[in-house]
C-alpha cells in the first residue's frame, strides 16, 4: 500500500502534491488543537463536577445531625428530606458499625495481616452494608450502588476516606445514566430507634452526580470541532490548489513556450517574467541555453550546407571527365568499367550533396515554395509517365487511380515527394505500384503510393524518416539510397502545412500518404478543369 502510496505520489504535478501537502498538514494541526481543545475542556468540567461533589458531601454530613436518620430500620425513607437540599444529586448511606465498638476500620484493614484476613473484612462490610443500608435518594432501591471488593479496598487504603469512581446508576422509573460517584467514609450520627438516643456509626456515603450534561457539552463541541475541520479542511485544500497554482503558472507558462521551440525556430525565445524569482531565473537560463543551441546549430548548418556546396563543382567535373573518357576516348574493356563506375559513383555523390544542400538549407528555414495550382490526377499521371520507363525496366507496372482533386502545392517539390515515394517502392522489388488521391475530409486532398513489395516492421515506419537511416536489408543496400529521401520529403511536406506517413506489415506490402490542405482555391469555372 505505501508502495502505491509513493507512485502515486510521484506521479502526481507538483501542484497536487503541494496542495495535497499543505491540506493535509492543516487537516492533522486542526486535529491535534481540536483534541487538546476536547480533553482539557473535559478535563476541567470534570475538576469542576468533582469539586461540587465535594461540596456536596460536605454540606450532607453536616445536615446529617438536623436529619435525625434513624438505624435498625432497613429502606428508611430518611434521606428523603436531603432530596429537596440537593436536587441534582443522587446519594446513598451505608453504615456500617458503630463507632465506639470498634477501633478505626481503616486501622483494622491495615493490620489485617493476610488476604483472608482481609477478605473476610470485606465480606462483613459488604454484610453490612447491605443490612443496614437507608433507602437512597434519586437510585432506584431495587438497584443501590455497591462497591467492588477492589474499591472498597481502595477506599480503606485512601489517606483522605475518598474515592472517585464511575458507574451507570439506575434512577427510579428511568434509564441508567453515567455518572461520577464520590465515596467517602465518615462516621455519622443516627437515631436509636424508638427509645432515643443517638448513636455515632462509620458509614459510607456516596453521592453522585449524572454525565449525561457534561457528555453532551463535550459532544457538542466535538461537533463543532468536527464541522470546523471539514469546513477549514476543504477551504484549505481548495485555497492551496488555486494558490498553487498562480505560483506555479509562470512555470507553465515557460513549459509551453519550451514546448513550441524545435529545429525550426530555435530563433524564438521563452518569455521572461519580471518576477525576480527562481521561475525568471530560469526563463533567462533557458533563453541562453537557447542561444547557444541556435548558435551550434546555425554552425553546423552552415558547415554541412558549405561543405556541400564546395563538394558539388569537383564531383560535377570528375563526372563530366568520366562521360568525356567513355564517349571520346579509346579504353580497353578494363579502363572502360572502371570510369563507368566512376561515372556512376559521381552521379551517386551528386545527388547526395543535392540531398544535403536541399536539407541544409530546409534546415535554415529557406524552403520556399512556389505554389500553384494542382489537379491531383494530373500530377499523379505526370509523375507516373515519367517514372514508367525505369519501373518497366524494374518488371514493375505503375498505376494512377483516384479521385481528380484541385489543390494549391509547389509542384516541383511535390514530385521529388512521389519520385521518392516510387524509386522506394521500386528499390523495394515492388512489382505494382498504385498512385492514388483522394479527399479525406473537406479542404484536404491525400495522395499515396501503395506497392506489393516486402513491407515494413511496424517498429521501423517512424525511424524510416530519420536522415541516413535505412533498413538493414540486403535488398536497400544494393541499391544504394543514401536513406535521406524520406526526410526530405517530410521537410518538404511539412513545409506545405501537411503530413506524410508510411502504413505497412510485412508481407503486406506499404502504403505512403501525403496530406496536404487544398490551399486557397480560385474559384473554378468548368474550363478551368482539364
Ligand atoms: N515502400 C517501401 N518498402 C520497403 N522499404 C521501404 C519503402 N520505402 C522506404 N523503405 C525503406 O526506408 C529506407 C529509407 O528511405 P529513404 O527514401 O529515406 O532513403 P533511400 O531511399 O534509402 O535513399 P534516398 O531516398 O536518399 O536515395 C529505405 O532505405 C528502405 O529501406
Ligand atoms: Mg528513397
Amino acid at each position: 500500500m505505501l508502495d502505491g502510496f509513493r507512485r502515486r505520489w510521484r506521479a502526481a504535478t507538483l501542484r497536487h502534491r503541494l496542495t495535497t501537502f499543505y491540506t493535509g498538514l492543516l487537516v492533522v494541526l486542526l486535529l491535534l488543537t481540536a483534541l487538546t481543545v476536547q480533553t482539557m475542556m473535559r478535563h476541567d468540567l470534570e475538576r469542576a463536577l468533582e469539586g461540587d461533589l465535594a461540596d456536596t458531601q460536605t454540606q450532607f454530613t453536616e445536615l446529617v445531625p438536623s436529619l435525625h436518620l434513624s438505624l435498625g430500620e432497613a429502606g428508611s425513607d430518611g434521606l428523603a428530606e436531603a432530596r429537596s437540599k440537593f436536587p441534582s444529586s443522587v446519594i446513598q448511606v451505608d453504615p456500617l458499625v458503630p463507632r465506639s465498638q470498634t477501633t478505626d476500620l481503616r486501622a483494622e484493614w491495615a493490620a489485617a495481616q493476610d488476604d483472608k484476613g482481609r477478605q473476610a473484612l470485606l465480606d462483613f462490610l459488604h454484610k453490612q452494608s447491605e443490612a443496614l443500608r437507608l433507602r437512597p435518594v434519586g437510585i432506584d432501591p431495587a438497584a443501590p450502588l455497591e462497591l467492588s471488593d477492589h474499591e472498597l479496598a481502595r477506599l480503606l487504603e485512601s489517606p483522605s476516606g475518598q474515592i472517585l469512581i464511575n458507574r451507570s446508576v439506575k434512577p427510579q422509573f428511568s434509564d441508567p445514566e453515567p455518572m461520577r460517584i464520590l465515596v467517602a467514609l465518615t462516621p455519622l450520627k443516627f437515631q436509636k430507634g424508638a427509645g432515643g438516643g443517638s448513636e455515632e456509626m462509620l458509614a459510607v456515603t456516596f453521592i453522585g452526580r449524572s454525565l449525561n450534561s457534561l457528555n453532551r457539552t463535550v459532544t457538542r463541541l466535538q461537533l463543532i470541532m468536527g464541522g470546523l475541520l471539514l469546513v477549514g479542511s476543504f477551504l484549505a485544500g481548495i485555497g492551496a490548489y488555486v494558490l498553487a497554482g498562480w505560483a506555479l503558472r509562470p512555470l507553465n507558462t515557460v513549459r509551453h513556450a519550451v514546448e513550441g521551440i524545435d529545429s525550426q525556430n530555435l530563433q524564438a525565445r521563452v518569455p521572461v517574467p519580471h518576477s525576480d524569482d527562481e521561475v525568471e531565473a530560469l526563463a533567462v537560463a533557458f533563453n541562453r541555453m537557447l542561444e547557444r543551441l541556435e548558435d551550434s546549430f546555425e554552425t553546423q548548418r552552415r558547415f554541412s550546407s558549405d561543405a556541400s556546396h564546395e563538394l558539388r563543382t569537383p564531383v560535377t567535373a570528375i563526372g563530366g571527365h568520366a562521360t568525356y573518357l567513355l564517349r571520346r576516348t579509346e579504353l580497353d574493356p578494363q579502363q572502360r568499367e572502371s570510369v563507368q563506375i566512376i561515372q556512376r559513383e559521381s552521379a551517386r555523390m551528386t545527388d547526395l550533396i543535392g540531398s544535403l544542400l536541399q536539407l541544409a538549407r530546409s534546415d535554415g528555414g529557406v524552403l520556399t515554395l512556389k505554389s500553384q495550382l494542382l489537379f491531383s490526377q494530373m500530377l499523379l499521371h505526370e509523375v507516373a509517365r515519367e517514372l514508367r520507363p525505369l519501373a518497366e525496366s524494374e518488371g514493375a507496372v505503375l498505376v494512377p487511380a483516384g479521385q481528380d482533386i484541385p489543390f494549391e502545392a509547389d509542384p516541383d517539390r511535390l514530385r521529388q515527394v512521389l519520385n521518392n515515394l516510387i524509386s522506394n517502392a521500386l528499390k523495394a522489388g515492388a512489382t505494382r505500384i498504385e498512385l492514388g488521391s483522394t479527399q479525406p475530409e473537406p479542404g484536404r486532398v491525400r495522395l499515396s503510393v501503395s506497392d506489393n513489395g516486402p513491407g515494413i516492421a511496424a517498429d521501423q515506419l517512424e525511424k524510416l524518416f530519420d536522415r541516413f537511416y535505412r533498413l538493414e536489408d540486403s535488398r536497400s543496400r544494393d541499391r544504394g539510397g543514401a536513406g535521406l529521401g524520406l526526410s526530405i520529403a517530410r521537410t518538404i511536406v511539412d513545409a506545405h502545412g501537411g503530413r506524410i506517413w508510411l502504413e505497412s506489415e510485412p508481407g503486406q506490402g506499404t502504403q505512403a500518404y501525403v496530406d496536404l490542405p487544398v490551399g486557397n482555391l480560385p474559384a473554378l469555372d468548368d474550363d478551368d478543369i482539364p
